[in-house]
Formats: structure tokens, sequence, C-alpha cells
């Protein structure tokens, strides 16, 4: 049963102040280091723009950075709101005003062991944000999924879509659950935004790893630290974006699977026209990711160095740096794409 709305929520964002769609880059400094992964972010929409077309103050309500509930009365839906991402945006959109309904089955669980579980983090935002609802729906359900969002209908003013199986080592040992969570579970929610709310922006989390190892075919030069991509080269002064092609290279099973959804998320807006993005992030971080070995590499580090479990160090003469963006200032680009 879906819990019924407060009154307060009913009414929409009266005026979204919405542009199209933009495409945008995230630069890190980093180029590729890390075995067959590229460490930039970057973030892609449904139409074909020049970089940089999210501006940096966008005429979004939410974008000014007012936090006036009455101006901003709406529905935030955050898939996987209690994973690292999906919590991020949870407190940043109830934090602007809108109220949030989370869907968090805690899969992570099952991925990684009890000691993944987002369990603690679902349990800390229904304590700490105020009007919070959560949502215990696997994504793949795709009545539940319907019912949920039927329910909501059109005071649905933006979805994040977070929920996922995150982890290339992971995908391996179960290619159908993962394909089954990361492309399936993405097509049911835009299903369901098709039908349900189909002015939503429509945010996904997708990842760097849709380009597969072609970035380790870039001219790279190891450093004493780290490799670089040659000075001079067009990727060298910010890094990786959209003209690198996703074909021809070696994705892994979760790659491949984050392609087919991320190519799903763009086929929405250009085919069905409604306002999708594709963020592909690289590596975040924050204080609420469940760091397990196969995922959230720097929060783990951080239990070993607190628990004294050691921390092994994979491959590459310990040179695959990742330049870590935290996961709130994603979320806050969320915002301005909203
Ligand atoms: N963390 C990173 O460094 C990073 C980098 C690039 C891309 N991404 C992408 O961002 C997204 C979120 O990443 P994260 O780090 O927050 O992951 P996370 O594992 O911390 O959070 C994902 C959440 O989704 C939930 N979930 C998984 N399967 C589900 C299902 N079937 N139904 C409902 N809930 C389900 C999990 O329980 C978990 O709480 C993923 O799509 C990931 O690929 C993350």
């Amino acid at each position: 049963m879906v819990p019924p709305l407060d009154g307060r929520l009913v009414a929409r964002r009266a005026k979204r102040g919405r542009r199209g769609c933009g495409t945008g880059h995230i630069f890190s400094n980093t180029p590729v280091t890390v075995g067959a992964f590229p460490t930039t972010v970057s973030a892609s929409c449904q139409k074909n723009r020049p970089l940089w077309t999210v501006p940096a103050a966008l005429p979004s309500a939410l974008s000014e950075g007012r936090s006036n509930r009455e101006t901003f009365m709406g529905i935030a839906v955050v898939t996987g709101s209690a994973g690292l991402i999906g919590s991020e945006a949870v407190s940043f959109f109830a934090d602007k005003g809108l109220d949030v309904v989370g869907i968090d089955n805690d899969m992570r669980g099952y991925f990684f062991g009890p000691k993944a579980s987002t369990a603690w983090n679902r349990d800390r935002l229904l304590r700490q944000v105020p009007g919070y609802r959560h949502h215990d729906i696997d994504i793949r359900d795709r009545e539940a999924v319907h019912r949920l969002f039927a329910a909501l209908g059109r005071d649905i003013a933006v979805v994040i879509h977070c929920a996922a199986q995150p982890s290339h080592d992971w995908a391996a040992r179960e290619p159908a659950t993962d394909f089954s969570i990361n492309a399936m579970g993405t097509e049911i929610l835009l299903e369901a935004v098709r039908d349900c709310c189909p002015e939503a922006p429509f945010i996904f989390t997708s990842t760097n790893k849709v380009y597969g190892d072609t970035p380790n075919r870039l001219p790279l030069e190891e450093r004493e630290t780290r490799f670089e991509v040659a000075p001079g080269h067009p990727y060298a002064a910010r890094g990786i974006d959209e003209t690198m092609s996703i074909d021809g290279s070696l994705h892994s099973v979760f790659g491949a699977s984050k392609v087919a959804a991320d190519v799903m998320v763009q086929e929405y807006g250009r085919y069905f026209g409604l306002k999708t993005a594709c963020f592909r992030g690289g590596c975040l971080t924050g204080p609420n990711h469940s760091g397990a070995p196969l995922h959230g590499f720097l929060a783990y580090l951080m239990r070993c160095a607190i628990t004294g479990e050691p921390y092994t160090v994979l491959g590459y003469r310990g040179k695959q740096v990742r330049d870590n963006i935290h996961a709130n200032d994603l979320v806050a680009m969320f915002g301005s794409f909203s």
C-alpha cells in the first residue's frame, strides 16, 4: 500500500522555469589510471549540444538555492535512496523544500554482505529528514513501481535514479541479476515516468565505465605516483567527454548493463521527449557510503584504517589514482539540471 500523501505535498511546483536538456561535464584532473577505467566524470543528456550547456546559473528555482516549501512544493522520488548518492540526494532535495519519497530494498547487503547493508542509512534518513517516506520496493517489480508512481502522479517534480548493482566483479558473478537491476530496472522506472509524470526531469546516475577500456588507448605517461594523459592531447586539460566512443571496447558485464541503461535514458529523452539526463560519474564518495572491498574503496579504506583490517592495493604499482568527488557536489549538479 502506498501511504496517503500529506496535503502539503500535493501542489506541484507552480513554475518550473525549465529549460530543455543540456550536456555538461564535471572535469577531474586525472586521466586514465585505474585498470581499464577512466576517472573523469561527465554528464550527458538527450540532446546533442555543445559542452557546458548546463549553465552555472539556471533559471530553475532549485538552482537559486532558496529553501521555501511554499515555492517548491512537489515530490522528489529517489531510487537507491539509502545508498551513497541517493541518500545525499534525499537530503539535498528535502533541504530545497521538496518532499522526498525514497525507494531502496537494501540489495547492497545482498551484493556485498551485511557490513555493506544500507539499512542504517535508511533509518538515519527516516529519523533526520522531515517528511521522508521510504518504500522497500525492488525497482524490478514493475507493478509495485507503477503503483507508487501512479499514486504520486504529477506531483512528482523530479526523479533521481541511483538504485543499482554498482560493481564490476559482482556483476560477473550474476550477470542476469546485474542486468535485471541496472538495465531492466531503469527501463521500468522510465516507463513509470512516461506514464505517470512525463514532465518530471529524470536524472540517471550513469558511470564513466560506459567508455570501457577505450581510455587505456590514450597516450598515457607514467609519472612518479600516477599516469597522466600526454600534455597537448585534447583530453589532457579537461578530462574525457562524450566525444569518446562507447563502442569497440571491453566494458565488463557491469559496464555493459550501465551502457544499456544509459542509452535507454537518452532514448526516452530523444524518442519520447522526456527530460532525461545521464551523469557519468567516476569515483564518488561521502560519509554515507557503506564501503565494501568491491565497491566504495575510500569508505572501505577508512574502515580498514579504523578497525586495523589490512587494505590491499591491487595492480598498477599502486598508481591506480582516482579523483574522488563528494556526492554532495554531484547532487548539487542534479539540482541545477532539475
Ligand atoms: N559511487 C561511485 O563511485 C559511483 C561512480 C559512478 C557511478 N555510480 C553510480 O551511481 C549509482 C549509485 O551509486 P552509489 O555509490 O550510491 O551506490 P550504493 O550501492 O551506495 O547505492 C545504491 C542503492 O541502491 C539499492 N538497490 C540496489 N538494487 C536495488 C533494487 N533492485 N531495488 C531497489 N533498490 C536497490 C541498494 O540497496 C543501495 O542502497 C549507481 O548507479 C552507480 O553505478 C557510482
